[in-house]
């Protein structure tokens, strides 16, 4: 595992995630507003997950890879919690999926991210130089719109 700081503690144990502080994260972040909470511990029950704890053991980290297990990753809501952040946390996190035996021999890794390109180029990624081959279907409202309609 890759260092962190004294206090923090660092988990690919999915009995550890804490869903009250991934939810409260993920359902104010840009990408997933609204997100309903069972669709977030849907997606982590079938995803490699890596969460950081902080020195009091409540969870201030979070990152997931949706995968094969063999072939393709899709590197996901990443987060840190804002009183936690420029320590290092969430590169040790993403470095700790990376490194998985499974992630290690895949062909393709993607990410999506709106500002946090430099963060990710530090680890070895690259923008997509030419994203004609790439087709996407994206629901922009249907968080949101799920969340009115419960
Ligand atoms: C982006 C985020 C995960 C960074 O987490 P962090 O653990 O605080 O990261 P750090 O500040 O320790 O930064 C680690 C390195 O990445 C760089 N970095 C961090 N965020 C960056 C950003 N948005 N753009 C460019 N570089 C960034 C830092 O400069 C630092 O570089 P260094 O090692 O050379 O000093 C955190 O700010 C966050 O949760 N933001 C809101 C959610 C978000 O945008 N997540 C990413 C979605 S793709």
């Amino acid at each position: 595992m890759p260092t962190i700081p004294d206090g923090y503690r660092m988990s690919l144990d999915p009995s550890d995630l804490q869903f009250d502080v991934i939810h409260a994260y993920l359902s104010r972040s840009y990408w997933s507003p609204g997100i309903p909470r069972e669709i977030d511990e849907k997606a982590a029950l079938h995803t490699l997950c890596v969460g950081v704890f902080g020195p009091d053991g409540g969870q201030v980290g979070f990152a997931r890879m949706a995968t094969d297990h063999a072939t393709f990753g899709y590197l996901a809501d990443v987060f840190v919690l804002e009183d936690h952040r420029g320590r290092g946390l969430s590169p040790a996190m993403i470095r700790v999926l990376m490194d998985l035996p499974d992630v290690v021999g895949m062909r393709r890794l993607m990410l999506a991210t709106r500002d946090a390109h430099g963060l990710y180029a530090k680890l070895g990624w690259s923008p997509v130089v030419d994203p004609s081959p790439f087709m996407q279907i994206q629901k922009k409202e249907l968080y949101p719109a799920l969340k009115t309609e419960d």
